[in-house]
């Protein structure tokens, strides 16, 4: 789980940057919400999580680290493509699908919380 999240992560990366790189270029600082979600849910959030799950592996056995891997994934990408599609053509119904797409994120999130609480102790700790 713990590689998964860091390999998804620099995904995240790739994309964020490119993105936060064409609105330098073009001047067009509309997609800023997604370049800062991409990044920071994307990127900084899953290699921060992926680092967690690899070095207390009881965390990754745990059903919570699946779900939370499954709902920050679908989450992450449901919001950041409707917040996009509703930034570039102005459609407010889409409004509703990034509050799905954040809910989904956050009930993901919780999870980890969760885990991390329950899990994250000197005892399970565990370096290859
Ligand atoms: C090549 C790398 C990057 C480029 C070219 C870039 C470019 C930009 C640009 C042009 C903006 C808009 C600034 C404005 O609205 O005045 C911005 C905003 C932002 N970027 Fe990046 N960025 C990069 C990497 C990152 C990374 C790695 C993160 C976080 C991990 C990040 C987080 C943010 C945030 C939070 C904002 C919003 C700031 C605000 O509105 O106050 N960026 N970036």
């Amino acid at each position: 789980m713990g590689i998964q999240f860091i390999k998804i992560s620099v995904v995240y990366f790739v994309i964020g940057v490119s993105l936060g790189l064409y609105m330098s270029m073009t001047h067009d600082y509309s997609l800023t919400g997604v370049h800062a979600q991409i990044n920071l849910l994307g990127w900084t959030s899953m290699t921060l999580a992926g680092l967690i799950y690899f070095l207390f592996p009881k965390a990754t056995e745990d059903i919570l680290g699946k779900g939370h891997f499954v709902l920050h994934n679908i989450g992450l990408i449901i919001m950041m493509i409707a917040l996009f599609s509703l930034i570039k053509t102005g459609n407010d119904a889409l409004g509703p699908i990034v509050g799905i797409g954040g809910i989904i994120l956050t009930i993901g999130v919780v999870l980890f919380a969760i885990n991390v609480l329950k899990n994250v102790r000197p005892e399970n700790f565990k370096l290859k």
